[in-house]
């Protein structure tokens, strides 16, 4: 047992839920949310969970101008017999604090951070949607909150969780999404900030998107950003590739992000004795796969996606990938995956932590 405490101030009033069967990514949120404050020299302090609500900040706070910022995306699920399950947060926590180190950031403790987002989410148990495809998208963050224009490390920050109930991330759901390489935008680059979870990386990818939406393809395909040859990421996911029966997934090298479905999806293949490996993949490797058939599936890989399988690239020209469907693996590490995380199917990997 731990002796966290954690003060409660919970809402008067409670929100009109969504309708579960039809809800948007990231729009509706729940009641309360978890926060608490650091001040250089006193550390974390003021654990609390209080009804959510807007945060003040004065306009000069260095979140605003230089982004100081790192943040995390993981679920809940609930179970048939209303149970709710959390997958592999401990995963997120270690990571949150990897992306702080990257951004000067203060560590948090991981184990208080799981513990305030158990208390949030016993709070919120109403909220956890039980119909097929749903749960509740959980994110923490942190922002640097000091009221000072000189570009250093904060003094102070905010580490909040905020939850929402969620369907599918793309609207094409497991449906295939057509994908366009990107060769003028990258990214990030080695000695970047690619590997942290930090709000830049976002905002600069947004452009690519914008242009790649014109043509219609829903997301990019990154390369790297010093040979723009070696294939990184697919929207704001890990990628992955089947090749002649073997499935391979760029190698972290430090601007690709540490995806903790494409760890679990790399540890499920392993186990079902699918040969898998991470290495460099050049763009024109995938070309000419598809040139002579061998390109057998390609996918994203992300928490809120969970699978995106690619039913179209375009890189010097159209090339469909498995006829524009949703191949028979990207099907089952959905489905395996999904019913490991929501507790419809055996865990043989621990990966599952119960609220
Ligand atoms: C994920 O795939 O979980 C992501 O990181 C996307 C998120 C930024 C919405």
């Amino acid at each position: 047992m731990n002796d966290y405490q954690i003060e409660m101030n919970l809402s008067q009033s409670r929100k009109q839920k969504p309708a579960f069967d039809n809800l948007q990514f990231g729009r509706n949120f729940t009641d309360h949310m978890f926060i608490m404050d650091y001040t250089e020299g006193k550390g974390w302090h003021d654990p609390r969970i209080v009804p959510y609500q807007p945060i003040t900040l004065d306009p000069s706070a260095t979140i605003f101008h230089y982004g100081q910022t790192v943040f995390e995306g993981l679920k809940a699920y609930q179970t048939k017999d209303e149970q709710i399950l959390l997958f592999r947060p401990n995963k997120n926590m270690e990571r949150l604090n990897r992306s702080s180190a990257r951004l000067c950031m203060p560590q948090i403790d991981e184990e208080l951070a799981l513990y305030g987002l158990k208390q949030l989410i016993n709070v919120e148990r109403d909220w956890v949607p039980n119909l097929e495809g749903t749960s509740l998208y959980i994110r923490p963050f942190i922002i640097s909150t000091e009221a000072h224009l000189g570009v250093s490390p904060s003094l102070t920050y905010q580490f909040i969780i905020i939850l929402c109930p969620v369907g599918a991330y793309y609207k094409e759901g497991i449906n295939p999404v057509k994908i366009a390489v990107e060769t003028e935008y990258v990214r990030a680059v080695r000695g970047g900030t690619g590997n942290a979870k930090t709000a830049g990386n976002y905002a600069s990818s947004l452009k690519a998107q914008e242009v790649a939406g014109k043509s219609g393809y829903s997301q990019v395909l990154w390369l790297d950003g010093k040979e723009n040859k070696y294939i990184e990421e697919v929207g704001s996911m890990n990628v992955f590739f089947k090749i002649d029966g073997e499935v391979i997934t760029p190698e972290l090298n430090g601007s690709i992000l540490d995806g903790i479905t494409r760890d679990s999806i790399i540890l499920l293949l392993k186990h079902w004795n699918i040969p898998v490996k991470e290495r460099k993949i050049s763009i024109e490797e995938i070309y000419q796969a598809s040139k002579e058939g061998k390109l057998e599936e390609a996918f994203g890989t992300g928490t809120a996606a969970v699978i995106s399988p690619i039913g179209e690239l375009f890189w010097k020209e159209k090339l469909l990938v498995n006829n524009g469907e949703t191949g028979s693996l990207s099907k089952k590490l959905y489905e395996t995956l999904t019913g490991i995380q929501n507790g419809s199917l055996v865990d043989p990997f621990g990966w599952r932590v119960l609220v």
